[in-house]
Parts: structure tokens; sequence; C-alpha cells
């Protein structure tokens, strides 16, 4: 196999692509590549060199690049403790790599589709995030205005976001059509009169995919459900016919394609097989009937939570999902993998001859990401020993509103924890993991075994890459955390932490 490099952004596939074969990778030098300067030229092509040759070594492993070396946990090539020193905690830091390397076995595995990934860019906003997945070739899948501002900002094509969401605003729908978005993806009928009316005000059309629910139970969290008939996304199975009819005869309005979506987080591929196999039949009506040109089915991959340190190692999902000896273990459905996922959607889907689209968030940077914080006080109450950390559910809610379990690792490992990347075999206690807010649900983890804890030692809360910075407050008036990213052994600062400043920049006095 020989993959010809001409741009650092081709190495996003053609490695990954060809997982487990040998690869020749020839960099061909042009200068409108690499710019005017030959030198530059020169030296960005051993640069992407270099990143290919890493890259190569890397694909061994599955999920991320979160290592212990020499003692010390790593991201990618850096240190994550001079990672901290540099910008404090609580510290957001994502891996490149992780990102890149997750998108390219996607793109790879849905190659006998003609298919679009729309990175779901609520998941992690960050314009470097956006920049790295639209340099790569992704496509976006928008909730607002803002987020689309955000693309457009990271050098992202419009004509590639779809805008969903339930309660879009008139200033909303305009920009999106000012900007010419790939679709609008409608989730009731009073939205699709309101965008046909405001496309006719300005003499416009507006592309529109209808959202179908597909009412079935994706078996995750109640809030990130959104399949089933008593959540209030997309339009009902009975529906669906009469509002195409009804949008199909709208005089502003392109019928472009069907949507649906039916929850996040979930780790078994059954659930969104099935809601193909329902949705399927539909789809193909509307294709004879009117001119549909895609079928998008949403996100909701799962991604490892319990065991997040260790499964990127590639032992860790040979062992527990193909031979693990342990009977409970092999019946545990313990993680899905991309193959299974697309082994699972690709027959219903190929056959409906229609490009596909996959709205990915959680699945392309959530195990890409930890928030490093660091212990400032350990307290001792009767039975209960907690380490009280600098971050809060301020920085990272997730624990604090669906009782998530994140995996939280001490970024100086003993010998024993080196070796065994992460299994620990010092003695360990339960300790709870709390932040300094003034709420009982302040909490990253409760009764967890630990190894000891010391005031000062720098921990990384693990699969913090997706709805993480995100959902951060400004509760407590805490400054909102920064936020790094890391590629291969260079970290940067991507989003500068909050001052106390910031913090009351935008009030007003009252007039009166
Ligand atoms: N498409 C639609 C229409 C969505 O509503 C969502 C997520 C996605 C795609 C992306 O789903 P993903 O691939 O990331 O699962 N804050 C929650 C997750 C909320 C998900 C909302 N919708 C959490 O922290 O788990």
């Amino acid at each position: 196999m020989l993959a010809t490099v001409s741009h650092r952004r081709d190495l996003s596939f053609s490695p990954s692509s060809t997982q487990n074969h040998p690869v020749l990778i020839c960099v061909t030098l042009e200068k409108d590549c690499f710019g005017e300067d030959a030198e530059t030229s020169t030296r960005d092509a051993c640069a992407t060199l270099r990143f290919a040759l890493r890259g190569a070594k890397r694909l061994e492993s599955c999920v991320h690049f979160f290592r212990y070396r020499y003692g010390q946990l790593h991201c990618e090539d850096v240190d994550l403790a001079r990672v901290a020193d540099k910008f404090g905690t609580p510290l957001y830091v994502y891996s490149a790599g992780t990102i890149l390397d997750h998108y390219t076995r996607l793109n790879a595995a849905l190659a006998p589709l003609d298919h679009l990934i729309c990175y779901a860019v609520k998941a992690n906003s960050n314009r470097a995030i956006l920049r790295l997945l639209a340099d790569a070739g992704a496509s976006f899948d928008i909730v607002s205005g803002g987020e689309l501002y955000r693309v457009l900002a990271a050098g992202g094509d419009p004509a590639r976001c779809t805008f969903a969401g339930v309660g879009k605003s008139r200033q909303e729908i305009e920009y999106a059509l000012d900007q010419r978005v790939y679709s609008f993806n409608v989730e009731s009928e009073a939205e699709l009169e309101y965008i046909d009316r405001i496309a006719g005000t300005k003499h416009s059309r507006a592309p529109v995919a209808m959202r179908v629910n597909p009412d079935i139970d994706p078996r995750t969290h109640e809030y990130i459900s959104t399949g089933s008939r008593e959540n209030k996304f997309g339009i009902a199975l009975d529906r669906i016919p009469a509002a195409y009819e009804r949008a199909a005869a709208m005089r502003n309005i392109d019928v472009v394609g069907v949507q649906m979506h039916i929850g996040s987080q979930i780790t078994e591929a059954a659930p969104f097989a099935e809601a193909i196999k329902k949705v399927a039949p539909i789809v193909r009506d509307l294709k004879s009937r009117y001119p549909i040109q895609f079928f998008s089915i949403g996100g909701g991959l799962g991604i490892i939570y319990e065991s997040s340190f260790e499964s990127g190692a590639r032992e860790w999902w040979d062992d527990t999902t193909i031979r693990s000896k342990s009977k409970r273990d092999r019946e545990r459905k313990i993680a899905l993998s991309i193959h299974e996922y697309v082994d699972a959607i690709l027959p219903p889907l190929r056959e409906l001859k229609l490009r596909i689209l996959l709205e990915p968030g959680r699945l392309l940077v959530g195990n890409a990401g930890v928030l490093l914080t660091r212990v400032r006080y350990i307290k001792q109450t009767g039975q209960k020993k907690f380490a009280i950390v600098d971050a809060g559910m301020n920085d990272l809610i997730r624990p604090a509103l669906y009782h998530s379990y994140h995996e939280i690792v001490p970024c100086k490992a003993s010998s024993a924890a080196d070796a065994g990347q992460g299994k620990n075999k010092n003695p360990t206690e339960k300790i709870d993991i709390v932040g300094p807010v003034c709420e009982s649900g302040d909490f990253f983890a409760l009764d967890r075994e630990m190894p000891e804890l010391h005031e000062g030692d720098l921990l990384a809360i693990m699969s913090a890459g997706a709805y993480g910075f995100v959902m951060a407050s400004n509760y407590n008036s805490r400054p909102l955390p920064a936020e790094a990213l890391v590629r291969g052994d260079r970290f940067a600062l991507i989003r500068k932490r909050q001052t106390w400043q910031d913090l009351v920049r935008d009030e007003v006095e009252a007039s009166w």
C-alpha cells in the first residue's frame, strides 16, 4: 500500500485506514503546499514525516494516548505535570492524536458508504478542536447560532453544517440561511412553518431534513435518551408522511433529507440497528416521492468511562472482549467498538443508496481529554476520608448531574503502576474526591478505591473531553478553567483561564 502525502492533513487519512498494514509514506515537497519559503517548506515536510512515523506507531492503540512513562502520566509525548505547571489547574488537556485517530478510524470503517461525519460541536466546541477536525475533513452538526459562529471562526465550511435543535430563533435561522448551511434539521411542523416564512422574507430557500422520532429505547441515562415518544425531540413516525407533504408544498423549503438521533452514550449496537431498521422503510418511501439526498442517523456512540485508562491499551480490548477468562466479563457488554457499530448499521444503510450522515460527538473527543486537578486538602471525618481538589462541579458537572463515573488516576505513578499501566499494586484506600463548591453534589468520586493521596498530588479525571468544558459554569464565581492541546511532543494553551475581572466584565449598573 502506498500513501502519498502532500499535506499534513492527508496523514489523518492514510495511515489509519491502512491499520495493521505496512505503509510507505511518500512526502512530496510542493512550494504551494507548504508556503513560499523553501526553508519553511523543508521544516514542515520533516515535521510531517515525524508526525507520520509517530502516528503509524500509535495506531497500535485503540482508544487514547494517555500512558505512564518514567512514572509520569503522559498525553502523547508530553508529561502532563509540565502542562499543569505551566498553565495551572484545573485544566482540560486534549490529545490531538486521539481525536484524529478516532475520526480516521470511523471514516475508514464507513468507506463503503457515501458518508459525512458531522462532528457534534456541542461535545467540545473549542476552536482548536474544530480546526483540527475541519482540517481532517469533518463536517459539523450544530445546535445554535453560536456553534455556527464557532465553526466559521475555526475555518469550517458552512456548506458542511447541519443545523439541529428544537428551538431555533429567528436570528439563528437568518444567520444559517445567510451562511447557506447544508441542512436545517427540523424538529416540529411549527418550526418548519417558521423557517419557510423567514426564508421567504429573505428571498432564499431553506434545505430541510425532518427529525424522525423512531420511538425506541436506546437503553441509556434518561436525561440523554432522545428517541422515544415521551421526549421533546423530533416528529412522531406516524406524522412523518404528512409533515413531508406539507414541507414539499412550501414555497421556500427544499426537502433534502431525513434525520434521527436516539440518544447519547449508547454502548450497544442493537438500538442503533433497531432504529435504522424501523425508519428505513419510511426513508425509502420518502425517497420515492421527494428529492431526498441524505439520511442522518445521528450520534450517540458510547465511550468507555469505567476502565478508561486501561482501555488505551490494545490488550485491554483483546483480553476483555475476545478471550476473557471470566464468563461474567465476556457476557457483560463492556464497550462498543467502532467496528461493531459499523457492522451493525452498514447493511440496512447500504440498501438505501443515499448519502449517510453521522453526528458523533463523544466518540471523537470523549476519551481524548482529561481534567487535571490538584489535591488541596485531605480531610478525615469519622469514618470518611475526603480529598478536596481544586476542580469543582462547575468545571465538570457530569458526576453531579448524571451520577456518571469518571476514572481518576494520579499523574505520578508508583513504579508498580508504571509497569502495569494503571494497575496499581500499592495499597489503596476508599476516599471521596470532592470539589470546593458549596453543594454536597460537588463530587467526582464517592468511596473510590485510590492509592493513598496527599496534598499537592496532581490527578487526571479521565474521559473528560466531551461534555466537560462546554458544560462548565461560573457557579460560586469560579473562573472557567483553561484548556490545552497536545500534539506529539508539543502542547499549547487553547483557552486562557478566566480571571476574576472576567467574572464581572459583562455586568452593567442599572441606570436608575
Ligand atoms: N446529534 C444530536 C441531535 C444530539 O442531540 C446529540 C447529543 C448528538 C448528535 C451527539 O451525541 P454523542 O455522539 O455525543 O453521544 N451532556 C450529556 C450528553 C448530551 C448529548 C446531547 N445530544 C453528557 O454529558 O453525557
